[in-house]
């Protein structure tokens, strides 16, 4: 008989910003099929409807969801993701927490405004840093802190300068926090890095940028192709995983071979 026991995340607790759609519908979708329940964040107004019908596919494969709105950004926000999931949780505990949510507007250095470095920094480095401040309470030994960073972190794409930095920095914190909630806390805290994925946010990139990323995507190496969603969750699941306990302060490459 098969034993996937160790890919199991029966009743634990998840919580998924960003989960409206694109990625984060998907994961959190997963997580829930892997048997987790889950805390499905969206922020805007007319994301609510998507985020109760991610909810509603998750219950209808048996586990628990919350829908919750919360601006990640803001740091008085946090506390609503933390209730929430203290609602679905059968342990008081939080065991998974999963940094999706995401800006991932195009500028290049010259175009670059202090109100667009403000709203991606924001939403892309503070909000995980104080969420999971707030978290950390209820995070049990066996935890799993998951940031989704991009290949552009580490590719050096032309129009990328904030939104590059803002993932760069994801994956630093996954390196610092591998380390300061490692032995003392048993939490393992890791990166995925996907190329381009077949999402809102990379079918609303301007088209110069889509046009300027073709021979890339060409180039790919497991396939001349954008990424699917079904290609970067079943990853994320993974790191989420008891099977995924020896891997911390790792980036793992979601991006065919882009770059590792
Ligand atoms: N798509 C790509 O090509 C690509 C490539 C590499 C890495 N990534 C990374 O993959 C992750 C998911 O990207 P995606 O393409 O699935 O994005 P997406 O389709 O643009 O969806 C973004 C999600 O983030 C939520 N969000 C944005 N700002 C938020 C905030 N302040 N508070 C709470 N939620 C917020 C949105 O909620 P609403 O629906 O409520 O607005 C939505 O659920 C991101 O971290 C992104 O950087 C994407």
């Amino acid at each position: 008989m098969p034993d996937f026991k160790g890919l199991d995340l029966s009743g634990k607790t998840a919580i998924v910003t960003g989960a409206s759609r694109g990625l984060g519908a998907g994961t959190a979708i997963l997580l829930g099929k892997r048997g987790a329940n889950v805390v499905v964040n969206y922020v805007s107004p007319g994301s609510r409807e998507r985020a109760e019908k991610v909810a509603a596919q998750i219950e209808e494969n048996g586990t628990k969801a919350i829908v919750c709105h919360a601006d990640v950004s803001k740091i008085n926000e946090s506390k609503k993701l933390v209730a929430a999931a203290l609602k679905i949780s059968t342990t008081g505990k939080i065991d998974i927490l999963i940094h999706n949510a995401s800006l991932g507007n195009e500028a290049n250095l010259v175009a670059t405004t202090e109100e667009l470095y403000d709203t991606h920094f924001n939403t892309n480095v503070k909000g995980p840093i104080f969420l999971t401040k707030a978290v950390e309470p209820y995070l049990p030994q066996g935890g799993r802190i998951v940031f989704i960073s991009s290949a552009g972190a580490r590719l050096g794409v032309a129009g990328q300068t904030v939104y590059a930095a803002t993932k760069a920095a994801n994956e630093a914190l996954a390196r610092v926090w591998a380390k300061e909630l490692g032995q003392s806390h048993g939490i393992t805290v890791n990166s995925i890095n996907p190329g381009p994925i077949a999402t809102d946010q990379w079918y609303q990139s301007d088209e110069q940028f889509l046009k300027d990323m073709q021979p890339l995507i060409e180039s790919t190496p497991a396939a001349a192709r954008v990424g699917e969603v079904d290609d970067i969750a079943p990853l994320v699941a993974f790191l989420c995983s008891d099977d995924a306990r020896w891997t911390t302060g790792s980036t793992l490459s979601a991006n065919g071979g882009l770059y590792n």
